[in-house]
């Protein structure tokens, strides 16, 4: 039996811990499902289209790993794609809590599906979206936390951001 496992989350950015995750998941299971949740209630930095996009340029040296996107349950998704695993990434404690209560929850939901924590490398025991976002945002370094290819896409944003905000600044004023 081909062992399928999915790798869910919101991934806004993908960060090298992600990348650290999908490398080892990757040796352990057949086919690894990289599986981002399109999230109508969340305003994300990066759109689905674009997350995909850079996880599929990251990933592009695995050839058991595919990206997609998906919503509702994440235990029903896991099914159709015909997975018997979800990888959820555990970087310290704090994280155990919430996480358990989602692996249980999924698991009442859904039996068939077993939750697979996995450790990252200690690197990256500190990193998350949230916190490379706020860094960036603050003009501070994201060097080595997520791929080049991610910081070039934040500065982008950023630059876009400024770019346009600098050109509606100069725009005259029209005359009434
Ligand atoms: O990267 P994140 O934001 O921590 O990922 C959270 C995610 C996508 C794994 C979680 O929100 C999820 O599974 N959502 C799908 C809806 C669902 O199944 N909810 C019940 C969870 S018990």
């Amino acid at each position: 039996m081909k062992r399928v496992a999915i790798y869910p989350g919101s991934f806004d950015p993908p960060t090298n811990g992600h990348l650290d995750l999908i490398e080892r998941s990757a040796k352990i299971f057949d086919e690894l499902v990289v599986a981002i949740l399109i999230n109508e209630e969340k305003q994300p930095l990066f759109s689905i289209d674009e997350r995909c996009a850079m996880l599929r340029d990251m990933t592009r040296r695995f050839d058991n790993v595919s990206i997609d996107t998906f919503n509702g349950l994440l235990v029903d998704y896991a099914v159709s794609r015909g997975a018997q695993a979800v990888i959820r990434g555990i970087r310290a404690i704090s994280d155990y809590e919430y996480e358990l209560q989602m692996a249980l929850m999924n698991r009442k939901l859904q039996p068939r599906v077993e939750t697979v924590f996995m450790m990252p490398a200690e690197a990256y025991s500190y990193v998350s979206s949230r916190l490379v976002k706020e860094i960036f945002r603050l003009g501070g370094s994201v060097k080595g936390l997520v791929p080049q290819l991610v910081e070039t896409r934040l500065q982008e944003k950023v630059n876009g951001r400024t770019a346009r905000t600098h050109k509606v600044a100069r725009m005259p004023r029209r005359s009434r």
